[in-house]
């Protein structure tokens, strides 16, 4: 099938066009390239060996984003651009609402316009709030602590309203526990511009010297070591999470957890990095950051049973991906 992938330039974007590319799929990617770089799209060609056609265009803008479904004959998309970063969202709240919320109406209404029945949308386990883990898809969602993860739980509700008042459209709303790594290429992965939001690209700076230490951000969770717990997964795995959506996904709009299942704490993280890479990563234990909470993991039996995936890559791939992938990476970042 021919795709558009929004924010194909990004970190996830890019990893599920190779696997949609790897799965048979062609891609088209329409991306501002706001938060990516188009040298991106060059290393999906050198590792897909195929033609990526790729547009630069604001996603937010309806007319920009018909015309690209006027000069292809679209026939699923994955909507992944939108901004992503939690304390960010909470400094620039209309900048969020304002791109997420309007990317995703722009790119429905095309769907709608142009009779596209497939919608994959990239979601987030933020929306369940202070839920208790295992998080499950038809838990109760509570108010996140910020406008990104409220940007992704309206964008689902418009999906879903979108969905009831047209019934022949396939929507799959995927919730992303914690994605990290690389393509096991070494050539795309996660490289935030500036200082990094997760706690993955900060062991990768620490391990590479561009940062002295890793701040840890409390011990005193209750959890196996008192570090925060979160359901780390491979991007590898959650792109064909993607095209497993896109290849079985039934009519109306389904939630999906695409996770592992499995909770890591962030010395236990740090310990595997340490093990896997053979390299020493200093750390200081600090106060917890505002906002983070104990424990977050997914229950992962729906996805399996519905649409025929579950991930397979542990944390030890994670570690070693990450780090062949930083370096790779020539452009220093100054912390
Ligand atoms: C993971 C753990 C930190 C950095 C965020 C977004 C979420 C989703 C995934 C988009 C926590 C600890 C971190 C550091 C640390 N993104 N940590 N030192 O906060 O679980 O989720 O990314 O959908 O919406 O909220 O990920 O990587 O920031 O933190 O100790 O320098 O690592 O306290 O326990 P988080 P994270």
């Amino acid at each position: 099938m021919s795709i558009l992938v929004t924010g194909g330039a990004g970190f996830i974007g890019s990893n599920t066009c190779i696997s949609l590319i790897d799965s048979g799929h062609s891609v088209i990617v329409a991306d501002n390239f706001c938060n990516s770089d188009p040298q991106v799209i060059e290393n999906i060609q050198k590792i897909t060996q195929a033609k990526v056609v790729k547009y630069k265009v604001d996603i937010t803008d309806e007319s920009q984003v018909s015309s690209i479904f006027e000069n292809h004959s679209i026939e699923g998309v994955i909507h992944f651009a939108g901004y992503k970063s939690v304390g960010e969202s909470v400094v620039e709240p209309v900048a969020y609402y304002h791109n997420n919320l309007m990317s995703t109406i722009a790119v429905a209404k095309s769907c709608l316009e142009y009779g596209v029945k497939k919608l994959i949308f990239s979601s987030s386990a933020t929306v369940y709030g202070e839920n208790v883990s295992p998080l499950v898809e038809d838990m109760h969602l509570h108010q996140t602590t910020n406008p990104y993860g409220e940007t992704k739980a309206m964008s689902e509700r418009i999906l879903k309203d979108i969905s009831y008042a047209n019934p022949h459209l396939s929507i799959a709303l995927l919730r992303y526990f914690n994605p990290v790594g690389a393509h096991i290429s070494g050539l795309i992965g996660e490289a935030p511009n500036g200082i990094p939001n997760n706690l993955m690209p900060y062991v990768t700076k620490t391990a590479k010297g561009e940062l002295e230490y890793l701040n840890v951000f409390g011990n005193d969770y209750p959890t196996v070591d008192g570090t925060g717990v979160r359901d780390y997964i491979h991007v590898t795995d959650l792109a064909e999470g993607h095209v497993a959506a896109l290849q079985n996904i039934e009519k109306g709009a389904h939630v999906y957890n695409l996770g592992t299942g499995r909770g890591t704490s962030v010395l236990e993280l740090v310990t595997t990095f340490e093990e896997v890479n053979k390299i020493n990563i200093p750390y200081k234990i600090v106060d917890r950051r505002p906002g983070d909470i104990a424990t977050c993991y997914a229950d992962v039996t729906k996805a399996k049973k519905e649409l025929g995936w579950e991930a397979k890559r542990d944390i030890r791939d994670m570690c070693r991906d990450s780090w062949r992938f930083e370096q790779n990476l020539h452009r220093f970042v100054k912390a």
